[in-house]
């Protein structure tokens, strides 16, 4: 049973605190680089928060003199930075972890440790620190400012150590960061949650909300836009309440002004937005500034009242239909996306269908669905008429119906206009195109070549599909 923690006020990690990560970080340096050169994989599951705090694993381990790899077989460290939102990613990340074992049996001086949300929780430690003796350390989300002292204690004690979150939820500032990508960032501006959706972990697990100091955030910005980045995603688990904590001094919408005030050829994205919390001012904020992107993910998990009554969300189908017209009204090209859980206990085929209907009326250009994954601790996990997997089965396949139709009616609309779009890379998928993604984020695919990565393209739409756009480029745009 998971405890639900107090609303206890969240600290920084103060710079003496910080000083002594950097001398575990030296120590650590001296020992890694004394001889053949060593290397750390950090594989990364769950959502862009966890992507964020994986540059961070990662930035702290090449201050320790680590070289990166993405291959665990060649890896000397080897960090699993874990995502408990649903059963399917805890026990992906076990058999991946399980498959270890032999990495370690061929070469027992591996070190290995488990990070992140599945780990946050004492039981969960507990479990591994039992079940997985391979595994040398663990540590929570609220920990990660300290891995240096933790690794170091493992490889100068010899010992395992397990650091689950404890006591007040804590903001760090000033761990290096290793970003994946220098052309797009994240950036978190929050951490944790306060709104306890009944079925959801993340708040036993990433602790109370807290907001970074806006001065931080736009330092941080500064920097990479300096550096060259083109895209910058601002991270929270509900970033429309960022602030609470300046007492009305610089609310979300704020920031995003502030940011937009940073010169430089770049977009900025955004997310996630609950709906009880996204207002009007920030939308009026989006409408009057351009770098902004046109795109809005705003989960509304459930059309029924009822359901989104006992999912304790705290907006009505009605409320939330309202402020997508008002979004619309605003900024007609905007692409609003969504996040919808199939099969909440309780839910009736009535409820269902209120869904499909929100779906239809919302028009969306893009759904994120689940199937409900009961989460001990959580208190929709003791709720009764949990739903039977064959109903919740039979229920996400005609919801995937309903939006694919309407994802590619949303597509259609950008047949032969052109679009600007920032060049990613090599499309996984299809190798032959060039992937990128337009203002309101959906995928593009196109012929480029590795010189356009990175930069701004002008691109006409040849070609709508369900998922992608196909096009071509037009112009350089460079
Ligand atoms: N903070 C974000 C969501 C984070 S989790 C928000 O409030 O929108 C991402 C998505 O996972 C959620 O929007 C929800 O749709 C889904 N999710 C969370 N808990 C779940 C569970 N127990 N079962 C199935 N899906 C879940
Ligand atoms: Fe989970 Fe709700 Fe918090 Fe999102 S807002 S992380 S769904 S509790
Ligand atoms: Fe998963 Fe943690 Fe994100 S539970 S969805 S990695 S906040």
């Amino acid at each position: 049973m998971v405890e639900k923690r107090k609303d206890v006020p969240a600290r920084y990690a103060t710079a003496q605190e910080i000083q002594s990560q950097m001398e575990y970080t030296s120590k650590i340096r001296a020992i890694v680089t004394a001889g053949e050169v060593k290397k750390a994989c950090v594989v990364t599951y769950g959502c862009q928060q966890n992507e964020a705090d994986s540059e961070r694993i990662a930035g702290m381990l090449r201050a320790m003199g680590y070289e990166k790899t993405d291959k665990e077989e060649n890896a000397d460290i080897i960090v699993v930075n874990t995502c408990a939102v649903r059963d399917h990613a805890e026990q992906r990340a076990l058999s991946i972890t399980g498959g270890y074992k032999h990495l370690k049996a061929k070469k027992p001086s591996l070190i290995i440790g488990i990070s992140g949300c599945m780990v946050s929780k004492k039981e969960s430690g507990d479990r591994i620190k039992r079940s997985y003796p391979y595994i040398d350390f663990t540590f929570g989300t609220e920990k990660l400012w300290q891995m240096p002292e933790i690794l170091y204690g493992v490889i100068s004690g010899q010992k395992r150590i397990f650091c689950p979150n404890e006591g007040k939820p804590i903001t760090m500032e000033g761990i290096p960061v290793l970003r994946e990508n220098p052309y797009k960032a994240w950036v978190s501006i929050m951490y944790g949650c306060n709104n306890f959706c009944t079925y959801c972990i993340v708040p036993y697990v990433r602790g109370r909300e807290r907001s970074r100091r806006p001065e931080d955030i736009l330092n941080e910005i500064r920097g990479l836009v300096a550096d060259g980045c083109r895209e910058i995603t601002l991270l929270g688990q509900n970033v429309n309440s960022y602030g609470k904590e300046f007492g009305g001094e610089c609310d979300f919408a704020d920031l995003l002004a502030k940011i937009c005030e940073i010169e430089g050829d770049y977009i900025v994205r955004f997310m996630t937005s609950h709906p009880k919390d996204a207002s009007r001012k920030l939308i009026d904020t989006m409408a009057a500034n351009p770098k902004i992107a046109r795109q809005f993910h705003l989960p509304v998990q459930s059309g029924s009242d009822r359901i989104l009554k006992a999912m304790n969300r705290n907006y009505t189908r009605e409320s939330y239909l309202s402020l997508i017209r008002y979004m619309r009204e605003k900024m007609p090209d905007i692409a609003i996306s969504t996040d919808i859980i199939v099969g909440f206990p309780g839910e009736t085929e009535e409820d269902f269908e209120e869904t499909l209907s929100i779906v239809r009326e919302a028009r969306y250009d893009m759904m994120y669905s689940f199937i409900y994954s009961k989460r001990s601790g959580t208190p929709a996990a003791e709720m009764a008429d949990q739903i039977p997997p064959a109903v919740t089965g039979a229920r996400f396949p005609r919801l995937l119906e309903v939006q694919n139709e309407i994802s590619l009616e949303r597509n259609l609309v950008w047949e032969n206009q052109t679009l600007r779009v920032l060049v990613d890379g090599r499309s996984k998928n299809n190798p032959e195109k060039f992937s990128g993604r337009t203002d309101g984020n959906k995928i593009v695919l196109f012929d480029a070549d590795d010189s356009d990565i990175g930069k701004f393209v002008n691109i006409r739409i040849t070609k709508a599909q369900t998922f992608a756009l196909i096009g071509e480029i037009v112009n350089d745009g460079r």
